[in-house]
């Protein structure tokens, strides 16, 4: 059943992805977004690509009540996918409130709305990041939960928050999705990623060296207890991440309450894998060198994507190699990203 659905964040990396997905799986879409890591050029794309626009844009924050309430009252919203938020984990530590105050006070300010406005369908964006330092990996969804930082606590403290409202309202039905570590871009070259200032990913760290933006990788240290010593991840084309958002949608009435499913692919791949698998797909030689840990890294992150395969018989489809090429190809369509 075509759906209206309200996406915050909706112009971000997986937003803008999530909404040609939604778009061309015949669902009306409505974005709010403040541009605050965001270009509205994204949704320009996202209409090109899709063959047809969102139904409404707002420019607005989420903690914002009153245009919260204008959005309800102007669209008829089924559901609701929530991406707004910061998601910089390094910054979270310098400016924890604002973490706080945009990723807890938001979501309070967008299921307080959602409930005076009759709507009772929500997708959360969580994270692995949840997890903190994993004992053994693969990660199921009953692993023990430990936010080492507090852009991680801020996501954890949104699923307890969401927990206990769905205990109180048995209308209510809430997906927490933990993504693992999105990466790639959309075939077309036409969305991507396009962080500012220094990227905080690796990706678009070694998209911006390929396109000869920086000039070398630092690898954050290579004496990890992992095959080859450094930091081994879950990346997950971040289509993939838009089409589990789709089949989230399609299964959100199957029970209610809320419940947790991990978006990764299973499979790790370690930094000098991850560099290895980009060179080859870009032609380009990644300079890269051994420096010091990162605080706050962890030795691994893997899914287990078990549980979300069984549920509604989805999984990831695009490997390392796609993620490249798709990364490498918006990146050389946009070098320097959307116009800001
Ligand atoms: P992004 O920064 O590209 O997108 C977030 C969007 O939200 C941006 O368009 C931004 O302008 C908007 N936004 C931020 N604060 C807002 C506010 N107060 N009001 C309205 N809009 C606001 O990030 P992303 O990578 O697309 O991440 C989307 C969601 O997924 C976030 O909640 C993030 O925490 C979560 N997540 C991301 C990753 C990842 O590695 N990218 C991994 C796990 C979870
Ligand atoms: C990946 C690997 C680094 C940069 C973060 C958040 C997590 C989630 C996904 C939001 C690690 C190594 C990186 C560099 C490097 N986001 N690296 N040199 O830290 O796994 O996860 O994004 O929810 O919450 O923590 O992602 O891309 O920063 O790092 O060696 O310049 O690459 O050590 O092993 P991370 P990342």
């Amino acid at each position: 059943m075509p759906q209206t659905v309200l996406v915050t964040g909706g112009a971000g990396f997986i937003g803008s992805h999530t909404c040609v997905e939604l778009l061309r799986s015949g669902h009306e879409v409505v974005v709010l977004d403040d541009h605050s890591n965001s270009s509205p050029e994204a949704l320009e794309r996202v209409a090109k690509i899709a063959g047809r626009p969102v139904a409404g844009t707002h420019i607005a924050d989420v903690r914002d009540r009153r245009s919260l309430d204008a959005v309800f009252a102007h669209h008829p919203i089924d559901a609701v996918i929530h991406f707004a938020a910061k998601k910089a984990v390094g910054e979270s530590v310098q400016i924890p409130l604002t973490y706080y105050d945009i990723n807890v006070s938001g979501t309070i300010a967008l299921v307080s709305a959602m409930h005076d406005h009759g709507v009772h369908r929500l997708v959360f964006s969580s994270s692995c990041s949840v997890y903190g330092d994993a004992t053994t990996v693969p990660l199921t969804e009953e692993s023990p939960t430990a936010p080492t930082n507090p852009y991680a606590t801020t996501k954890w403290t949104c699923e307890r928050i969401l927990a206990d409202l769905c205990r109180h309202l048995p209308d209510l039905r809430v997906l927490a999705l933990r993504y693992f570590n999105p990466a790639g871009a959309h075939p077309t070259g036409l969305l991507g990623e396009d962080p500012r200032g220094v990227p905080n990913n690796i990706m678009p760290f070694l998209t911006q060296i390929a396109v000869g933006r920086r000039a070398e990788l630092g690898v954050f240290g290579n004496d990890y207890p992992t095959p080859d010593g450094t930091g081994v991840r879950d990346y997950i084309h971040v289509v993939d991440v838009a089409e589990g958002h789709r089949a989230a949608l399609d299964h959100i009435d199957d029970e209610p309450g809320m419940r947790v499913f991990n978006l990764g692919t299973g499979r790790g791949a370690s930094v000098l894998e991850l560099v290895r698998a980009f060179e080859e797909a870009s032609g380009r030689p990644i300079p890269h060198r051994v420096i010091e840990r990162r605080p706050g890294d962890v030795a691994e992150l893997v899914a287990d994507p078990a549980k979300v395969a069984e549920a509604w018989g989805w999984s990831a489809r695009r490997d390392l190699a796609a993620m490249c090429r798709d990364a490498w190809n918006f990146q050389q369509h946009n070098p320097y990203g959307y116009v800001h």
